[in-house]
């Protein structure tokens, strides 16, 4: 066995599927990368997002108290990579990378409308994690394209989502899956 730094220890974690969070504050939307996202219970349904303190959405999400999570097909790499890296604090991010700001169910914030399935959240708590905070948020509402999620799981061949190896490298889901004996 090779030494990990320590610091790069978290990329033994990786890959892990990326997804795209949005928020809003005074009619403003955001949209940002992440990929420290995870299911946390069952019943209520929690999911949790690591969202580091620097990050123009964490005030946003921290104030407003609630964050959607849109899932981005293949075919939104580059805008992936845009939302990853750009800034909401300097402009309209939605537009600066091509996405569109749907409103949602029963948020102010919208989700992204090129995303396949959609869960809104509203934050029961806050945990701080270092130089990050973990906002845990109860899904208010979900839904998803019937062709690509059939309720359970997603079509591991049709859906096509995207996974973060590390820095700006990604793998895709396509390569056909199996469920042990
Ligand atoms: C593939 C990828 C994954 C990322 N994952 C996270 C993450 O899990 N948490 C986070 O806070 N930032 C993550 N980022 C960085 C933010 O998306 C990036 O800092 C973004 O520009 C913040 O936008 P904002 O300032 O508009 O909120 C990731 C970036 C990329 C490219």
């Amino acid at each position: 066995m090779e030494e990990v730094r320590r610091d790069k220890a978290y990329r033994l974690l990786h890959p892990r599927q990326v997804v795209l969070v949005t928020c809003a504050e005074g009619g403003r939307p955001n949209v940002l990368t992440v990929a420290w996202s995870t299911p946390l219970s069952f019943d209520p349904p929690l999911v949790g997002i690591s969202i580091g303190k620097n990050r123009y959405s964490h005030g946003v999400i921290s104030r407003t108290k609630e964050f959607a999570i849109s899932i981005p097909p293949s075919s939104l790499l580059e805008k992936v990579k845009g939302c990853g890296t750009l800034s909401g604090r300097k402009g309209d991010k939605f537009r600066e990378v091509g996405l569109t700001p749907l409103p949602s169910r029963r948020l102010r914030a919208p989700v992204v409308k090129e995303g396949i399935a959609h869960l809104e959240c509203r934050v029961v708590k806050e945990v701080e994690v270092g130089d990050h905070t973990l906002f845990v948020g109860e899904v208010v509402e979900a839904y998803a394209d019937g062709r690509l999620f059939d309720g359970e799981k997603f079509d591991p061949e049709a859906a096509e989502l995207i996974y973060h190896l590390g820095g700006m490298d990604f793998l895709f889901l396509g390569k056909g899956w199996r469920r042990p004996g």
